[in-house]
């Protein structure tokens, strides 16, 4: 099964992606970490990418559609992916459709994480990671169990990205208003477009998740 997961920033994409990677067995892309691991290697891609991304913008589309293409064709693919941040414009898409097409595979849903703009700034201002293995928490929503301990590893560090500030939430939103929007008439047409109310809390959140998933498979 090959799921997409597309909402504004802070919608939850991420940590349903992660929590669906593991009841479905399937592989999540975040094309956002595959970014901020190039921009930590000091990779060509990443120095490219990291202005860009400190400001809120996108990354353009050739550069996205080159990494996705190779990430999918690796092998822990076969059994299927969730796409988490890709693709974010109509021009990724269609080339996503391509490169689908060439491959013998096909989209099975395309899951909308549904979210009023005003509790994005909430959710991404308290956003923080475990330095260490990348866990992801939220200062309100999400704490880890032991205060300063991470639940997952243990380690005592922990980080907030650097586009997590209220002035480049704003510009992220309006690149996903302006940009990735259109995608969600786009996947309509093809019928696999699929909407979740993502306001709730993260298990109700989930369980509606299962749901939507579910009813795809069938
Ligand atoms: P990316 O990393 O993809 O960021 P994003 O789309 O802005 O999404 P986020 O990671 O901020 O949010 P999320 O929806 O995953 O929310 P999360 O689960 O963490 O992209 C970063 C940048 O890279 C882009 O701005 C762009 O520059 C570039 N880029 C990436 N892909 C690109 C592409 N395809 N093309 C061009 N450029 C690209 O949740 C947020 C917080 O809320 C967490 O703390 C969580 O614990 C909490 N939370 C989650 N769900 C709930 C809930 N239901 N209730 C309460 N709290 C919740």
């Amino acid at each position: 099964m090959n799921l997409i997961l597309l909402g504004p920033p802070g919608a939850g994409k991420g940590t349903q992606a992660q929590r669906l990677e593991e009841s479905e067995g399937l592989v999540q892309l975040s094309t956002g970490d595959m970014l901020r691991a190039a921009v930590a290697s000091g990779s060509e891609i990443g120095r490219i990418a990291k202005p860009i991304m400190e400001a809120g913008n996108l990354v353009p589309d050739d550069v996205m559609v080159t990494m996705i293409e190779q990430r999918i064709d690796r092998s822990d693919c076969a059994n299927g992916f969730i796409l988490d941040g890709f693709p974010r414009t109509v021009a990724q898409a269609e080339s996503l459709d391509d490169m689908l097409r060439r491959t013998g595979r096909r989209l099975d849903a395309v899951i909308e994480m549904a979210v009023d703009d005003g509790i994005l700034i909430e959710r991404i201002s308290g956003r923080f990671a475990c330095a260490d293995c990348g866990a992801g928490y939220h200062r309100r929503f999400r704490p880890t169990a032991v205060e300063g301990v991470c639940d997952r590893c243990g380690g005592t560090e922990f980080r907030q990205r650097p586009d997590d500030n209220e002035e480049t939430v704003k510009t992220r939103l309006a690149a996903y208003h302006a940009q990735t929007e259109p995608l969600l008439p786009y996947y309509r047409e093809q019928g696999i477009l699929r909407s979740v109310d993502a306001m709730a809390g993260i298990d109700d959140v989930a369980a509606r998740m299962r749901e939507a998933v579910g009813a795809a498979r069938a």
